[in-house]
């Protein structure tokens, strides 16, 4: 046991992380990522948003029952309706914590709510004193933090505790603040509030002027002993705090801020590995988890690195759990090799349906593809861990493409059980192929984006492909690997598509409601 203090960590990535356009996760997408999150040694869960629609509530209760470590979380507006649908969504776990919150600025407090500062005040004595009879565990947010009037906020931080909130964290709603007034801020809260020692204090920033991870360090050297973050980041509009940097800038410079959080690094590549392929790529050069995190391209620095490491490296990649890109089977390799490969990846939990389709396509490519990595074998499980639900599928694919005719599609789809085909032409290989799917299965979706970038090296790599669709201001993301870019466009487009089919079913009669809350 380190007599460090220890810094708790809050994920937030299945409730504010998923308020970033795109990044619904399905409900087994998320028992997946919260698994890895029990396991990593994440200290908090918040889950969902309950009240939010049924969806939330479906996942908020399924995790509270399969946690083992962490303790999950539930978000509520301050309003007994919340409260209550927290509660009941959270029961089920011997120990859970409500977060309830609401806003404090000026601004928010007279267009967003409004409501007077008394208004406000009544309201925060009777939501925090409401959970508090639910549970012991409660946490209260003064949203809009670091734009409220400093008087009023060591005022209502007094009142959340007398009410019985035993956490009380202060976020940066609009990522507004900088390091210094953060400083500030939780040094006031630490100087004024009569009874702060009665509660942990907390922090919450966004990304908007990319300064989140600073802030919420500046936070923790205050006094703050709670971070709450995302993994990759991902959050409302710029994003929140990413997880894995606030970590591993504690671990590596505890020169500079002593203090220890409860996160088994080397699963950090892993889990932002799960939670990216439910959402979106990260991009190539993010802190920690990025493609490039820890490569080295410039000759002086490889010289550098073969002699001594540290020159150019301030921490492993293996205390994130990145292990050397390995050639791992090839086609002679059984499914035994192939079941203890996916162990070594960290996909032990994986179903044997799923390794049974992912061991297929391996074959596949094993036959295609000279060399097959890690990444390549993570790619397949990815994609196929969410095939059973899906309801439109691809049979086939032909496109003829090059200069001179325009390009066509030869596309089969198996559309709800039913087989069906098409030929169409387009402005380019890609255009000709989503206009296949929309022939074969007519809807109405806007294309928000098409990406496409390489798993490994090579000419013969699979290309991973992600595409955004909108519909009716909801947004899925599908993607896909192959090493044939086209048939990964149409899986990808295809895997969107029938998110966006499973989004429709979970459309609740409280929609409105959902949308009111997740504008936030
Ligand atoms: O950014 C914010 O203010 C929030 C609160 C609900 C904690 O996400
Ligand atoms: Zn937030």
């Amino acid at each position: 046991m380190s007599d460090k203090d220890k810094v708790i960590i809050f994920d937030t990535t299945m409730r504010d992380g998923e308020q970033s356009p795109g990044a619904s996760m399905s409900l087994e997408e998320k028992i997946q990522i919260a698994r890895i999150f029990d396991e990593m040694g994440v200290d908090i869960i918040e889950a969902g948003f309950p009240i939010a629609s049924p969806g939330d509530f479906e996942s908020v209760t399924a995790i509270s029952k399969i946690l083992k470590n962490s303790i999950p979380c539930g978000l509520a507006r301050s309003s007994k309706k919340d409260i209550d649908a927290c509660h009941e969504a959270l029961k089920a776990a011997s120990r859970f914590r409500i977060h309830t919150f609401i806003s404090t600025s000026p601004l928010h407090m007279k267009f967003k709510l409004n409501k007077s500062p008394e208004q406000v005040l009544e309201a925060i004595k009777e939501s925090v004193s409401y959970a508090r009879n639910l549970t012991d565990d409660v946490e209260w947010s003064c949203e809009d933090g670091t734009r409220t009037d400093m008087d009023f906020m060591c005022k209502i931080v007094e009142l959340a505790i007398n009410s019985g909130a035993k956490t009380i964290n202060i976020p940066d709603t609009v990522g507004y603040t900088t390091p210094s007034e953060f400083t500030k801020i939780i040094t006031t809260l630490k100087n004024k509030v009569p009874n702060i020692d009665k509660a942990i204090l907390s922090v919450h920033c966004h990304n908007d002027l990319g300064l989140a991870v600073a802030n919420s360090l500046a936070g923790v050297s205050a006094g703050a002993r709670q971070v709450e973050c995302t993994i990759n980041g991902i959050g409302e509009r710029a994003g929140n705090a990413a997880l894995e940097e606030i970590v591993m800038a504690i671990r590596t410079r505890n020169d500079l801020m002593p203090f220890t959080t409860g996160i088994k690094t080397e699963l950090l590549s892993k889990a932002s590995k799960v939670v990216s392929s439910a959402t979106f790529p990260v991009q190539f050069n993010k802190a920690i988890v990025g493609k490039n995190a820890f490569a080295h391209e410039a000759g002086i620095h490889q010289d550098g690195m073969l002699k001594h490491r540290e020159t150019y490296e301030i921490m492993t990649p293996e205390s994130v759990g990145v292990k050397k890109t390995s050639l791992v089977m090839g086609k002679h390799s059984g499914r035994h090799a192939f079941k203890e490969k996916l162990n070594d990846l960290g996909y032990a939990d994986v179903t044997d349906d799923v390794i049974q389709t992912a061991f297929g396509k391996f074959k596949i490519l094993a036959d295609k593809k000279k060399h097959v990595y890690d990444d390549d074998i993570a790619a397949l499980v990815d994609d196929s861990m969410v095939l059973d639900k899906y309801v439109i599928n691809l049979k086939s694919l032909k496109v003829f493409a090059g200069t001179g005719e325009p390009q066509k599609a030869e596309m089969t789809l198996d559309v709800y059980g039913e087989v069906k085909n098409t030929t169409e032409t387009g402005d380019g290989p890609v255009d000709a192929i989503f206009k296949c799917i929309k022939v074969l299965y007519p809807h109405d979706v806007k294309l928000q984006l098409y990406q496409v970038h390489a798993v490994t090296e090579g000419t013969d790599a699979q290309a991973t492909v992600s595409v955004r669709i909108e519909e009716e201001g909801k947004t899925t993301v599908g993607q896909a690997a192959d090493t044939d870019t086209l048939v990964a466009s149409a899986n990808a487009y295809l895997s969107a598509l029938n998110k966006m089919i499973i989004k429709r079913k979970k459309t609740a009669p409280i929609e409105h409601e959902t949308q009111k809350v997740k504008g936030i």
